[in-house]
């Protein structure tokens, strides 16, 4: 079943058994007695060494072996005499798969900007960096699902195309098969999506949720994972305009147990992580600890595994959304103006406040719960008070809200006048509403934004960098 991988060649025990290796062109060196060739397959950050003797091969054929080509080799396993690796091979045979030419190929290996690399996104998971980050997502990918199957949860597949907006941000994305130059109109003149596909208006998903919701009031526990569309103007480090969110949705579950599950699944997908990702995350603490080497000590963070390590092995503090006002309110940076938004019960926070509380205040990631009803959404249960709604949002150091979620409003009347209240036509959600007609129950459930997982587990600063073809403003190019 095709050639074998680089990580298990360089796995192997040196016999001077014959070897097949195919893979690209890292580096090429040539010494008096020697022409060494490191060779990636993108099966580890590591390379192998292959090394043929001066002479062996025509001049010819070794100007077409440089940064970029691809080649199968072909040799013996043996022992390495440098240092760095323990076995190399000892080349017979070259074959040149393909060629890239040094005077256009843009991966030369010297150091490529983070910015640069956005351009060729096309290439970059041939870089060491990238191609760390994406058997990084990958990883975690598998330890989510991995995770939710041990729990008894069942994977739903969720629309991406709806005609309802989960979140009720106005944030989507249109999907019409409308000709845009000779739109259908009613006699009053506006569009008629009558005559569109769906013979009604259509969008992008923004949550798999209300869906997800259909699901756990009969499979009790559920989760989605998919990708989700958000037409918001955010031209920020932790914004992408399509992003994958894991949406676990759980029957008989209050406020409290969704945080518990929330607190106990990052911890274990983060392990899982450190445990199966040690080359990938040391590769990329070394490039973080070489980013910092010009900041002042006091400014550095701390190594990657180490906060990885911390997060895993902390409890999270919890508090309530007025606990956290209050600590805002009498914070430093507030008393002395340095905070650009004003604090008050009410607002939403903004991403300032958020890293004050985790970053300065308490150190550690963060759930906060019982936020205004006004800041959240209307599926949220409402409170006793009545002014506060059973939302949680966990906040990370670095990332600021890697989940949000709830306990959901499972009565009836108090979800339609919710409905009502901000302006939903009840029409649209009747398929929503009737769970809470029919054997609703109370449930709860949370939306992690997995770039901002990947995010925080590979330490990059841009959450342009951890997706392999990133959607944001202007930007829709690979
Ligand atoms: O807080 P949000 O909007 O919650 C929901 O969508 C709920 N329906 C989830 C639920 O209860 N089932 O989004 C959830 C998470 C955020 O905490 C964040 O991590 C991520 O999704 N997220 C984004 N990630 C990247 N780019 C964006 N534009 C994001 N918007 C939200
Ligand atoms: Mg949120």
């Amino acid at each position: 079943m095709g050639p074998l991988q680089i990580k298990d060649i360089l796995q192997t025990a040196p016999e001077n058994q014959s070897v097949v290796v195919k893979g690209w062109v890292r580096t090429k060196r040539e010494s008096k007695n020697a022409i060494f060739i490191a060779l990636n397959d993108g099966s580890t950050i590591n390379n192998i060494q292959v090394v043929a003797e001066p002479g062996q091969f025509s001049a010819e054929l070794l100007l077409t072996v440089t940064t970029g080509s691809c080649l199968k080799v072909t040799g013996e396993l043996i022992a390495s005499q440098g240092a760095g690796q323990t076995v190399e091979v000892k080349i017979s045979d070259i074959e040149v798969y393909g060629t890239a030419d040094p005077e256009e190929y843009p991966l030369q290996p010297k150091k490529h900007s983070l910015e640069f690399l956005r351009e060729i996104a096309h290439l970059r998971p041939r870089t060491n960096t990238f191609s760390a980050i994406l058997r990084i997502r990958h990883a975690l990918a598998f330890a989510v699902h991995q995770y939710f199957n041990d729990k008894g949860f069942f994977y739903l597949h969720t629309p991406v195309i709806t005609a309802s907006d989960a979140e009720g941000a106005g944030e989507m994305f249109r999907v019409t098969t409308l000709d845009l130059n000779n739109l259908p109109r009613t006699e009053e003149g506006a569009i008629n999506f009558k005559e569109d596909f769906f013979g009604r208006e259509a969008n992008l998903t923004v949550s798999g949720q209300l869906e997800g919701e259909l699901g756990a009031m009969a499979l009790s526990k559920i989760y989605t994972f998919g990708p989700t569309f958000r037409a918001e103007n955010s031209n920020t480090t932790r914004h992408l305009a399509e992003f994958w969110m894991i949406e676990p949705e759980m029957a008989f579950f209050e406020l409290e147990d969704n945080m518990d599950l929330a607190e106990d699944f990052v911890k274990k997908v983060i392990t899982y992580a450190l445990i199966n990702c040690k080359d990938d995350l040391n590769f990329l603490q070394n490039r973080l600890t070489e980013e910092e080497k010009n900041k002042p000590q006091n400014e550095r963070s701390l190594p990657l595994l180490e906060k990885l390590a911390f997060v895993v092995d902390n409890p999270f503090e919890r508090l309530t959304y007025t606990e956290a006002i209050d600590i805002l309110l009498k914070s430093k940076p507030h008393k002395e103006g340095k905070f650009q938004f004003p604090v008050g019960w009410g607002i939403d926070l903004s991403s300032e406040h958020e890293r004050y509380l985790v970053e300065k205040h308490f150190k550690k990631p963060v759930i906060l719960t019982n936020y205004p009803r006004e800041i959240k959404s209307f599926y949220m249960k409402l409170d006793e008070d009545g002014k506060t709604v059973r939302a949680m949002d966990v906040l990370f150091p670095g990332i600021g809200e890697i989940i949000g979620g709830s306990q959901r409003e499972e009565s009836y009347e108090k979800l339609l006048g919710r409905v009502k209240e901000i302006g939903i036509d009840p029409e649209n959600l009747w398929w929503y509403l009737e769970t809470r007609k029919f054997g609703t129950a109370p449930h709860s459930g949370f939306g992690l934004g997995f770039e901002r997982l990947v995010q925080f587990v590979t330490g990059m600063g841009n959450i342009r960098d951890v997706i392999p073809f990133p959607r944001y403003p202007k930007s829709a190019e690979f």
